[in-house]
């Protein structure tokens, strides 16, 4: 029998897990638990990254981990426990399921408007990276990673999936009309990896367009692929539109890890009450269990949580206020009652199992990601970021003294927007420049050239920071600043 890591965590995630829990022993699910220690309470017995060594060598070893919500410690410097756990096992795709259930009303339901998206997530980059500094009193940086290779992973996954499913539409959602360097390369990468699945309809949306377009014509949509920030935003949007984090199960995918997760989280304020739904964390397990290829139990377990709720039986938070509401218990109890029953409407098939043992897998080394780069490399220029409350003409004529006849000085800007040669007084200014320097005609310059730079920039101003230009072959690795 497979055995797997469960973590109950937080607030109502010991009371929905036990449900969840008994509904899987009722139905004899082939699997053995391994009880590990992850949460809030291990961040108090000091453990920084909120999990015993123990856990992490147990569900390194079992490669899959069903967990419940986890609190991150407020005030304490301390990173959530659940991005650590993603972001450490390179669980690189989160997987968000969202679909119409009989029984749950909505305002799609009503209307008669069917819903079955499927949000895929970016779940390591972008900036969920965390990496974020003060620069000056005043101003706060954000560093937003997004990668070739780490594009290409959720990407790839996430064409397969749609395959799989037999998707009508596959739908990048991304910002690249502003974010053209970052954005431009997820959806680069997207319609790179779209070139292999010829059978799929591949297109993009631009996030915001996409938001207005989920909440008027959700049915347009089949699976939806973003980067980390917007696709978080983009699938809790999702789970409004089929009546809310109850609703919303979570798996996060990566090649040797996987955790299954409910995308709520801890509800401290209906814990120890046991009116908790475990219906989003049920069906996070129900993902679970196909992803081990157990599409008998998975679909008998499913369709008696359809057959439930579309009888109308609900637990407090949503449901016909005309019938009585059930507790966590026996909500669980009464969906095993109902085994063998299938829901009226959409009963899922009953497949047979694909049940394959999971590959043994034991890493050597960190795996290095790393695509095959196009073109010669070369830094042509560099941007120092300073520390300056003076006007743009006297930060430019400081700048200027400093270019050692390798380098031109060619724009200032302030948040962003062009100040120098160009701008407008209306441009209100932070104590912070970005003043850019780029090589004479083009040529290569070396990083000694550019540490000459920065100790020349450093006997006028405080460099908080700088970012080289870099040239790939004919194309620029670099944004012009707005108004440039
Ligand atoms: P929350 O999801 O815990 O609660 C938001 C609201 O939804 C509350 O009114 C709550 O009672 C309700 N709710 C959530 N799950 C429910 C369920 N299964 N049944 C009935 N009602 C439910 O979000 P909140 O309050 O922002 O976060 C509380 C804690 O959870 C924080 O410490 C946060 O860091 C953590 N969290 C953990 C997550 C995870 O482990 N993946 C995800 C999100 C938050």
């Amino acid at each position: 029998m497979h055995k797997i890591a469960v973590a109950k965590g937080d607030g109502i995630g010991p009371e929905i897990m036990d449900a969840v829990l008994t509904i899987f022993k009722a139905a004899n699910v082939p699997l053995e638990y391994d009880v590990v220690d992850m949460g809030k309470w291990v961040f108090d017995k000091g453990f920084s990254n909120g999990m015993t060594p123990e856990a992490q060598e147990t569900i390194e070893t079992l490669g899959i981990l069903f967990k419940g919500p986890m609190e991150t410690p407020k005030g304490k410097g301390v990173k959530s426990v659940n991005v650590t756990a993603r972001k450490t096992w390179n669980t690189y795709a989160n997987k968000r399921t969202f679909q119409t259930l009989h029984g749950v009303d909505t305002v799609f339901s009503k209307a008669g408007i069917p819903i079955d998206i499927t949000i895929v997530r970016e779940n390591i980059e972008d900036t969920y990276g965390g990496i974020e500094h003060m620069l000056t009193h005043d101003v706060a940086l954000c560093r937003r990673f997004i990668t070739r290779p780490g594009s290409y992973q959720v990407i790839k996954y996430a064409f397969e999936m749609a395959k799989k499913k037999g998707a009508r539409r596959i739908t990048c959602g991304h910002k690249s009309n502003i974010m053209k360097i970052t954005d431009g390369l997820f959806l680069e990468v997207f319609y790179e990896v779209a070139k292999d699945y010829p059978e799929l309809n591949a297109d993009d949306v631009i996030v915001d367009d996409l938001c207005m377009k989920l909440v008027t014509k959700p049915d347009l949509f089949d699976v939806v692929v973003l980067t980390n920030l917007q696709g978080d935003i983009v699938s809790d949007l999702c789970a409004g539109l089929v009546g809310g984090l109850g609703f919303a199960p979570s798996a996060n995918i990566g090649d040797h890890i996987s955790i299954f997760e409910a995308v709520h989280g801890t509800a401290p304020d209906i814990t120890g009450k046991n009116i908790a739904n475990p219906t989003a964390l049920l069906l996070s397990g129900i993902g679970m269990l196909r992803h081990l290829g157990l599409m008998q139990t998975s679909a008998m377990i499913e369709n008696a949580l359809l057959y439930t709720l579309e009888s109308g039986i609900h637990t407090g938070d949503f449901g016909d206020k005309a019938i009585p509401s059930v507790n966590t218990t026996s909500f669980a109890d009464v969906i095993i009652s109902n085994f063998g029953k299938e829901p009226a409407v959409n009963p899922k098939p009953i497949l047979p199992d694909l049940y394959v043992t999971p590959t043994i897998f034991k890493l050597e080394k960190n795996p290095m990601l790393e695509s095959v780069s196009e073109g010669e490399e070369i830094i042509v220029g560099v941007d120092f970021f300073i520390e300056s409350n003076e006007q743009p003409t006297e930060v430019a004529n400081k700048s200027l003294e400093h270019t050692m006849g390798i380098a031109k000085l060619v724009t200032i800007s302030n948040r962003g927007t062009q100040v120098w040669p160009k701008g407008s007084v209306f441009t209100n200014l932070v104590d912070q420049y970005r003043c850019r320097f780029e090589s004479i005609d083009d040529a290569a310059l070396t990083q000694t050239d550019v540490l000459e730079l920065t100790k020349r920039m450093m006997t006028d101003f405080k460099v908080c920071s700088y970012e080289m230009l870099n040239k790939f072959g004919e194309k620029k690795g670099y944004s012009l600043a707005q108004g440039q």
